[in-house]
């Protein structure tokens, strides 16, 4: 404005103007208009984008979905001082099969044979270097990649019966077999298509075998979620899984412990108890199995260092823990976690994400971008009381997504992993 004015000061001494300074004049003015609509422009698009969110939001809220988040407050992370104190131990294992597994989730070893399951639907044995398909619940085909895990299976945790000497495993889609570890031959013992009081299994996770009787006990993570959905389930925080017993005698499945999520899950050595790991909320539980007490839950550790997953006994009365992913301050599900508002509105973003709708736009992203948070590797040992005795950390982040440790009788450790292609091997010194 102020330009303008002067301009027209000065246009009234001067009889003629110069046709360059009409020319700048136009142009000066044309660029004033300009500004003036732009700020409308800017203005529009600011209200414009704001209702569309506010309808976005509103859309959002009201479509009904299954997801029923609950607010969890995880309390800071513990500080890595002590027996959790930051070591490069676990950097030392070695890669073992490297390229020849596909996310060996739990490991048994077993008369100096170790058996796992992959992501393709089998499980193997691995004796003197050579692995083996041992079993294969599923079609033989299409079953090459991961992706037809609904059609083939998942293999995930498993257990040698010390009583009819067969290996039980448990796959996450079709359930509980046990299987003849010279032939192979198997036998389904619980399927997904069973009722189990009122409810049916989404996600079967792990099995242990009470030392004592020789039941069979089995963690479903979840009535509502496959194990695709694991981000789901760690964002809901609301557990609807439960832990089940077979009687292999009799054939009886029923519910022993409700109220959890349970991922990997051991049986104490005297059969009166089974330890849960609590992978959303970052705590072990355990659960009474006989007595007055049977089916009770209490919490024995609190604000974990990680997430855990299979819980193993060690040959010294410990146990292992393999925590799949360190507490990280970056953690979204951690972040969000007390918001249920915020956890609904990220799972149906995601929903739309995941559907053929955005294909296209998902497609652009290029294939193995680097996640947010930094890989590093950690394994606990903890005692009966809940106490972390010894820590294994990783921090290059060459083994990490760990999600099971078996300890050997001559004290090497097996590190197994659900996305992994290979089983890290490490002697304990
Ligand atoms: C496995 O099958 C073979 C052949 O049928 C049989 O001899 C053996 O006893 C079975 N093993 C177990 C532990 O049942």
């Amino acid at each position: 404005m102020f330009v303008l004015r002067s301009r027209n000061c000065t246009k009234e001494e001067n009889e003629a103007e110069p046709e360059e300074e009409i020319q700048e004049k136009v142009e000066t003015s044309v660029f004033l208009k300009w500004m003036y609509l732009q700020q409308h422009w800017i203005l529009r698009t600011i209200l414009e984008t704001s209702l569309f969110f506010i309808f976005s939001v509103t859309v959002l809220y009201l479509w009904p979905s299954k997801f029923t988040p609950v607010a969890y407050r995880f309390p800071d992370s513990p500080p890595l001082t002590g027996a959790l104190q930051p070591n490069s131990e676990l950097a030392k294992a070695k890669q073992g099969f490297k390229g020849e597994l596909n996310g060996p989730e739990a490991i048994v070893s077993h008369e100096g044979v170790l058996y796992t399951g992959s992501a393709d639907g089998k499980v193997l044995s691995i004796h003197n270097g050579e692995i083996l398909v041992l079993a294969q619940f599923g079609p033989k085909n299409p079953c090459a990649t991961k992706y037809y895990e609904e059609i083939c299976g998942r293999p995930l945790g498993m257990a040698v019966s010390p009583f009819n000497g067969h290996l039980w495993v448990i796959d996450a889609i079709f359930g509980l077999y046990s299987v003849n570890m010279t032939t192979g031959e198997f036998k389904r013992k619980v399927s997904a298509d069973q009722l189990i009081a009122g409810r049916y299994s989404k996600f079967f996770n792990d099995v242990s075998i009470s030392p004592v009787n020789g039941r069979v006990y089995i963690s479903d993570t979840s009535t509502k979620w496959r194990r695709t959905d694991f981000f789901v389930l760690g964002l809901e925080t609301n557990p609807d899984g439960r832990i089940l017993e077979y009687n292999p005698a009799t054939g009886d499945l029923i519910e022993v412990c409700t109220g959890v999520s349970p991922n990997g899950i051991q049986i104490t050595s005297d059969g009166s108890a089974i330890l849960i790991s609590d992978t959303s909320f970052a705590t072990i539980s355990k659960c009474q199995l006989i007595g007055k007490t049977r089916g009770k839950v209490e919490v024995v550790m609190k604000n974990m260092p990680g997430f855990p997953d299979n819980i193993r006994a060690s040959p010294r009365g410990t146990h292992w823990v393999a925590l799949t992913a360190v507490r990280q301050p970056t953690i979204l599900i951690e972040l969000v976690s007390p918001c249920p508002f915020l956890k609904e509105m990220i799972y149906k973003l995601s929903m739309i994400w995941k559907s053929e709708l955005v294909r296209p736009v998902r497609d652009m992203i290029p294939k193995g971008s680097k996640p947010m948070n930094k890989k590093y590797g950690l394994i606990i040992e903890i005692n009966e009381k809940g106490h972390v005795i010894r820590s294994l950390h990783d921090n290059s982040g060459k083994i990490s997504s760990i999600s099971h440790v078996q300890e050997s009788e001559d004290g090497v450790l097996y590190l197994g992993s659900a996305t992994n292609d290979y089983i890290g091997i490490l002697q304990l010194s």
